[in-house]
């Protein structure tokens, strides 16, 4: 069978578990379990079998199974289980004519027999199960010490394994409740904070795994009915699947099962998932110094496949990417269609991240020259259009409208009559904000903090909005962080306009959820923004605020209400993000400088470019691909 035809075929099936016959292997692998050929000749498919692991893997979630087999045949693994995982960084992924990917593994032979290599700090903490005691407290298996050893022992057992390796955190880890929906799986986004609070920990292993491992996810053939969605789309999240092996019984294997949004509620396109990724990895090399793994052919591929998608022409008049609704943190219909400013930091990011850390080679030299092309027009966009304080509300106001030419003040033909009254009265003095989302004729003026705050962290924002930005939340604390850090978005929406927008949906109600919640995880980008800036004061204020009750409350999604009093009416208890979010606050308020694996500093030759193009009149700026002149 050639090489490509047998991609093909045990792609649909698991991923990584493909081995080439062509590369040989004489290292030993550092596998939990015993590992072994199954079949010689089958390009050497490695199986894993035992009964006492699959029927564990029903009943849970994380990969506590190691321990429970442990127990159950002591000195009996290498010939009861065989695992079909390879290690993430031996896999290489390359491309065969027809576009799909192949998965080969380096310098490996089949004929591994090994033992467990060493027990891992977080494997072993798997032992213990989180549950409530009747004074409200958490305990996993002993007294919790302190607020961040309760949190970091919270982590610990969302962790998630492959094949014995830990490859990421489930979204919720809740005891007590039965149906988690997808709560149980690793969504990209939910495992940033994780990933960063790892890396800070100087705990690589499971953010290399992570950042390899859903690489591989990245040519998941996935489809939504008959149509299947770009090449480079990263999914929302993935689980470990147990399944059995085709052709023996007593066998069973663990396959990585990715949800592009097929399964998702609404069938909603993640499109954050590949930005928060490509942020993950600089973030990864910066702070481990390990900079072969984005070195890698593969993940350098993976990266162009991201900007491809995203860089790629369609009919859109604007720098900013046009995505459906909920295509982000926000992942139900919430009105953020079209240019959510989420998305566009995040891409801004991206943008800048991977433009670090792409080699120079003439594959990338075009994409290159669009990635810079789109940073100097994105940034002039956003900042230049999505600013609004109480000066630029004034211009509004006295906008004229059906302005015909390309020197329009009112370019997007805004009816001064959209400024809602809420914002009129809310607008401080001192302050202001990037709006939600700007389309012809729509300018969504709600405050959504991730956007903004990112917009602070990468960069998108200019130092003065930044400062300004923060001036605001400080001024309105009361209503963005109140009694917990912080508003997802402000004003909720309310009445019609919540029946329009939302399609009545009762989990978005006004001030719960999406809909005016306030969400802890949102700490750790407050904290890095607010280090950016050098007002870390601003970041502990929120943080004394959330320890009076995040652990005590279980650690919820969210909270609702205007004041954010309650645990949110649906969210789920020790959720991961929560505790996570609290644990790179902490750990960056400790050691601020580490929030520079995350920050984005423009160089002086974007700063140029910048100027630069702010100094040409609008008429005299270049038309499309002539901003070549500002090439770095
Ligand atoms: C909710 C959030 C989403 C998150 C998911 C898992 O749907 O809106 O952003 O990824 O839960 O925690």
């Amino acid at each position: 069978m050639a090489a490509s035809d047998t991609s093909l075929q045990v792609l649909s099936w698991a991923v990584p578990c493909q081995i080439y016959p062509n590369l040989n292997f004489t290292s030993s692998l550092p596998f939990k379990y015993s590992l072994k050929s199954a079949k010689k000749g089958d390009y050497g498919t490695i199986l894993r079998k035992g009964r006492g692991v699959t029927r564990y893997h029903e009943g849970n979630r994380v990969m506590k199974g190691v321990e429970h087999v442990r127990g159950q045949e002591p000195g009996n693994w290498s010939k009861s289980f065989k695992c079909n995982c390879i290690r993430a960084e031996s896999v290489i992924e390359t491309f065969s004519k027809d576009g799909s990917k192949i998965l080969m593994i380096e310098n490996q032979s089949y004929e591994a027999t090994e033992h467990l290599v060493s027990e891992k700090e977080g494997l072993s903490s798997n032992n213990g199960s989180a549950h409530a005691t009747e004074n409200n407290k958490t305990t996993i298996t002993g007294v919790a010490e302190s607020l961040e050893d309760e949190a970091w022992k919270l982590l610990r057992e969302s962790m998630l394994y492959y094949c014995g390796n830990p490859i990421g955190t489930i979204a919720a880890n809740d005891p007590c409740v039965a149906n988690t929906l997808n709560y149980d799986q690793v969504f990209i986004r939910d495992f940033i904070p994780s990933g960063i609070a790892f890396l800070l920990k100087e705990e690589y292993e499971i953010v290399r795994n992570f950042i390899l491992h859903t690489l591989q996810l990245q040519s998941w053939e996935k489809t939504m009915d008959c149509h299947s969605p770009g090449q480079g789309l990263m999914p929302a999240s993935f689980k470990v699947r147990t399944v059995p092996l085709d052709g023996d019984e007593s066998a069973t294997e663990e396959i990585l099962d990715p949800d592009f949004g097929e399964a998702a509620i609404g069938r909603v396109a993640p499109v954050d998932s590949g930005l928060w990724w490509i942020i993950l990895l600089r973030a990864y090399g910066k702070c481990s110094g390990d900079l072969s793994v984005q070195e890698r052919i593969d993940v350098q591929t993976g990266i162009r496949m991201i900007l491809k998608l995203c860089l790629a022409d369609g009919f859109d008049m604007f720098p900013t990417l046009l995505v459906t609704d909920g295509s982000c943190m926000i992942d139900r219909r919430m009105g953020i269609h079209g240019h959510p400013l989420e998305i566009q930091s995040l891409f801004y990011s991206a943008l800048l991240c991977a433009r670090e850390m792409l080699v120079p080679e003439e594959v990338s030299a075009n994409l290159v020259q669009a990635l810079n092309n789109r940073l100097v027009a994105l940034s002039i966009h956003i900042r230049e259009y999505y600013w609004i304080d109480l000066k630029k509300l004034n211009e509004i106001y006295r906008y004229k409208v059906e302005e015909y030419s390309f020197d329009a003040v009112n370019k997007f033909n805004i009816y001064p009559d959209q400024i809602p009254p809420w914002l009129v009265e809310w607008m401080p003095k001192k302050g202001g904000y990037l709006i939600g989302n700007l389309q012809p004729a729509h300018m969504d003026f709600r405050l959504f903090s991730l956007g903004n705050l990112w917009a602070i962290v990468c960069g998108l924002a200019t130092t003065e909005q930044s400062h300004a930005i923060l001036d605001l939340i400080e001024a309105k604390w009361s209503d963005l962080v109140a009694d917990m850090p912080m508003k997802l978005c402000y004003p909720a929406l309310e009445g019609k306009e919540w029946r329009i927008i939302t399609g009545s949906d009762p989990k978005n109600t006004p001030w719960s959820y999406h809909n005016g919640g306030s969400w802890p995880t949102l700490l750790w980008q407050l904290t890095v923004a607010c280090i950016k800036m050098e007002r870390p004061e601003i970041a502990e204020n929120a943080i004394k605020i959330a320890e009076k009750r995040l652990a005590r409350d279980k650690w919820p999604e969210y909270y609702d209400t205007q004041g954010a009093r309650f645990i949110g009416k649906q969210a789920h208890l020790f959720q991961t993000w929560s505790i996570a979010g609290y644990l790179v606050a902490k750990l960056l308020i400790a050691n601020p400088t580490a929030a520079n694996i995350l920050v984005n500093v423009a160089d002086t030759a974007l700063l140029n470019a910048f100027s630069c193009a702010l100094a040409t009149p609008r008429r005299n700026r270049p038309r499309k691909g002539t901003f070549q002149n500002f090439i770095i």
